[in-house]
Formats: C-alpha cells, sequence, structure tokens
C-alpha cells in the first residue's frame, strides 16, 4: 500500500510499504476514505525528529471503512468507523475513569508515556499510522466510532481528534453559559475549541497571527485579535479589567513570539538523535509565548487549559503569577472516546452548530503529502485544515 511516512526534518515522503493484517482478535483493518494533517503533525515534521526513525507511517486523523474485522472486534466487513487517535482497551482502571489518554493497557511504559498513539514517535509506541491506504486498528472492539451512512466524511472526520481536543479543552477551561473564553491559537484546534465556546453560551475571544484564520473564527461568532504587545490588555478591557474565566492554549510547544524556547529548539535540532534525546528528555525544549500570556490573561481564580502539545521537562513557569492569581491548570491529551455522546449529534445536526462544514481549505490526493505538509507549516494558500484521500490518484 501506498503511505506517509517520515524521513527526516521537514521531509515526509509517500512509499510503498506492506499492507497491514489482522495482529489480535479485537484488531480491524480499515481501507481509509479521509485522513487529516494535524498541528500535532508539525511537531514531527520539526521538533520531535530525535523520537522519529526514518521510515515511520505517520497520521492520527483518519476513517475508512472495515476490511478485515477481528473475530472479537464487534465489527463487520463494510462499517463506516471514524479511529480516534489515543489508542485504549476500555476496560482497564483508566479506562474505567474515562482517562483514555492514560490506558494501562497501552501505556508506553518503556517510554514512561500514557497510552499509544497513532503514528507519534517512539514516545507513544511507534505505532504505524493513518496516513496510509488501509490502517490496523488495535483494539478496535473499543475504539473505532461507527459512523451512519448518509453525512460526508468531513462531517464524521474531526471526531478521530480535533473535535473531542478541543471540547475537552474547553471543559477543561471550565466555561459555559455567560462566561468569558480566550482561546489562543486558531489553526484547527482552536477554530473549534472558540466555536465550542460560542456554542456553550460563552463570549468568547480568538488571538492567531494568522489573518485567514481569524476571518474564519469571525465567521462563527469569535471576538478575535492579531498577537499585538496590547491584546492581552484589549482583552482585560473588554471583561471588566479582570481578565476571562477560562483561557485555552490551542497553540503549544511552537508558538511564536517565544526568543529563549526558539534558540533551544534550533540547538537541539542540531544535534545528533542520540544526544538530542536526552536533553529533551531533561531539559526545557518548550516555546512558552503562548503558555505564558495565557498565564498573563487569566482572570484571578481563572484556569488554563492546555490542549497544544508540550514537550520539554524543564519549561520554566512563573510560579509566582500561578500561584498569587490562585490560576487552575489542565491539560493532556484528548480522551477522546469521553466527548463523542456529546459530540455525535453536533456533528449530524443539519444545522451544524460547530461548522465542520467550515475548517477543511484543501482535500488533497495522499501522494500530495509533502507539499501538503509544507503549505500546512508554512500557512501559505490560505491553509487551515488538510484532508488526505489517498483513494484519488494525484
Ligand atoms: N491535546 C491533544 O489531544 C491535542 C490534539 C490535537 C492537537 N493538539 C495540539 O494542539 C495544537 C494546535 O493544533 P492545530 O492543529 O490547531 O495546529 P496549528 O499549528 O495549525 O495551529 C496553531 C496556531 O497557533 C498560532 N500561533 C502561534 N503562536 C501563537 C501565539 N504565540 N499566540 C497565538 N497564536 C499563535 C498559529 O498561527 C496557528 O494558527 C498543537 O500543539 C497540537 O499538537 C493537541
Ligand atoms: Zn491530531
Ligand atoms: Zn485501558
Amino acid at each position: 500500500m501506498r503511505a506517509v511516512t517520515w524521513q527526516g526534518k521537514r521531509k515526509v515522503s509517500v512509499e510503498t510499504v506492506p499492507d497491514p493484517g489482522l495482529q489480535a482478535d479485537t484488531d480491524a483493518i480499515i481501507e481509509v476514505t479521509s485522513t487529516a494533517i494535524c498541528g500535532s503533525d508539525l511537531h514531527l515534521y520539526e521538533v520531535l525528529g530525535p523520537f522519529m526513525d526514518p521510515g515511520d507511517i505517520i497520521g492520527h486523523e483518519p476513517m475508512g471503512r472495515v476490511v478485515e474485522a477481528g473475530s472479537a472486534s464487534g465489527l463487520a466487513v463494510g462499517d463506516r468507523v471514524v479511529v480516534p487517535f489515543t489508542i485504549a482497551c476500555g476496560r482497564c482502571w483508566m479506562c474505567d475513569r474515562k482517562l483514555y489518554s492514560q490506558c494501562e493497557t497501552t501505556q508506553v511504559t518503556g517510554q514512561g508515556t500514557g497510552a499509544r498513539l497513532f503514528g507519534y514517535s517512539r514516545l507513544y509506541g511507534s505505532v504505524p499510522g493513518g496516513q496510509a491506504e488501509y490502517l490496523r486498528v488495535p483494539h478496535a472492539d473499543f475504539g473505532a466510532i461507527r459512523v451512519g451512512e448518509d453525512l460526508p466524511d468531513h462531517r464524521y472526520l474531526f471526531l478521530s481528534d480535533i473535535l473531542p481536543t478541543a471540547w475537552q479543552g474547553v471543559r477543561y477551561a471550565g466555561v459555559g453559559e455567560g462566561d468569558t473564553l480566550a482561546v489562543f491559537g486558531l489553526g484547527p484546534v482552536g477554530q473549534m475549541a472558540a466555536r465550542i465556546g460560542v456554542h456553550l453560551g460563552a463570549r468568547v475571544f480568538g488571538i492567531d497571527p494568522v489573518p485567514e484564520r481569524r476571518a474564519m473564527a469571525r465567521r462563527h461568532g469569535v471576538e478575535v485579535h492579531d498577537l499585538d504587545s496590547d491584546t492581552n490588555d484589549a482583552i482585560r478591557d473588554a471583561t471588566q479589567g479582570r481578565g476571562p474565566d477560562g483561557v485555552v492554549d490551542a497553540v503549544g510547544m511552537e508558538a511564536h513570539g517565544s526568543p529563549v524556547g526558539k534558540v533551544a529548539h534550533t540547538a537541539v535540532g542540531l544535534l545528533p538523535d542520540a544526544a538530542a534525546r536526552p536533553l529533551m528528555q531533561t531539559a526545557g525544549i518548550d516555546r512558552l509565548g503562548a503558555l505564558h500570556a495565557s498565564i498573563d490573561l487569566v482572570r484571578r481564580g481563572g484556569t488554563v487549559s492546555l490542549s497544544g502539545v508540550y514537550g520539554g521537562q524543564a519549561s520554566p513557569l512563573p510560579m509566582l503569577t500561578l500561584f498569587d492569581k490562585q490560576i487552575q491548570v489542565r491539560m493532556g491529551q484528548a480522551n477522546v472516546k469521553a466527548w463523542i455522546d456529546d459530540l455525535l449529534p453536533l456533528v449530524e445536526d443539519p444545522a451544524d452548530p460547530l461548522g465542520v462544514d467550515d475548517l477543511i481549505t484543501h482535500r488533497l490526493p495522499l501522494e500530495s503529502a509533502p507539499e501538503a505538509y509544507e503549505m500546512f507549516q508554512k500557512k501559505t494558500d490560505g491553509c487551515v485544515k488538510v484532508v488526505l484521500d489517498p483513494k484519488e490518484s494525484r
């Protein structure tokens, strides 16, 4: 089959690789019909290279049709399914508490990390990912989400990651009807977090340096701001001087406007992988611009919720401000299945309350992955969200 593979920093290629096969009776094999590129893939593309191996199949936002069903998968050939990016068993101590991204059956104990993820480096189990013609879905009996036949792929596709990620981000921020919410970053995750805030009845402020991403958010009722030195003051002014009740950081560790972290990222990127890995695991590597701005902006006693991924072990934090302002901080990989019952009716609603019809800017053949990654990272051609189509030839 054809699959998108990691080859090195800022280098992916589409290669012919062996087809996947069933390995356990709870597995299923799906033929992928749509598979998105995520901001998390950009971290692999840029800074997490030391944990990747050339040839790794990447991608973790797939959907498709079952072509082989393990005897205990509970699925049948022909079922249409969306696959969550977090791989969980559904029956361990953590899964009983709906902490699926901490599943004790799939935790990568050798790395000291949580549940396995599709296509996401040695840190998360080196599981072959979903930017491919076919995908083996481990624990498909619990993970795979069966969906109906009538609606197009893009209505369901984002249940794999960005919708539950954004929903968890907003829920963890603790905001609802009549509250105020700020969202840093209006990439796909931030778009959805901001819209979910609006849907739940909050007044929502969105911050991003990219004009077309701000324009998209504005179409969905978000009050948008550029990333200027006076942005936080402007949002404080709009919230009686206090700052918003909750702030979602949908940017993560590669934020713009973080000079110290950028030097560290560049330095780590220049080392051979064997030297870079321990450094990344012990020294601070994150670019903390969005996190520090979130801590500055949130009101006293409010909550900062991190959807953006962080990966440094010694990133400096303003403990005085966090403690003095009595800030709560929540974060983590999305516990995808915990939120599907809330989200499925919204994506199937003909009124499209979260605007999933207005997110994808590019649908391209799988073979175009190298250009698509570059475009998504550089944010050229108005790119907000790319979906790759394995069935369409270039
Ligand atoms: N927690 C999870 O389970 C989970 C799941 C999916 C994605 N993520 C993470 O969410 C983050 C966003 O993902 P995405 O797909 O939207 O990616 P993206 O890279 O397209 O979006 C990031 C956005 O942040 C903006 N930005 C950069 N620096 C900023 C700053 N200082 N202030 C405000 N905006 C800034 C960029 O212009 C961009 O629009 C990534 O870190 C990704 O890894 C986490
Ligand atoms: Zn993702
Ligand atoms: Zn489990």
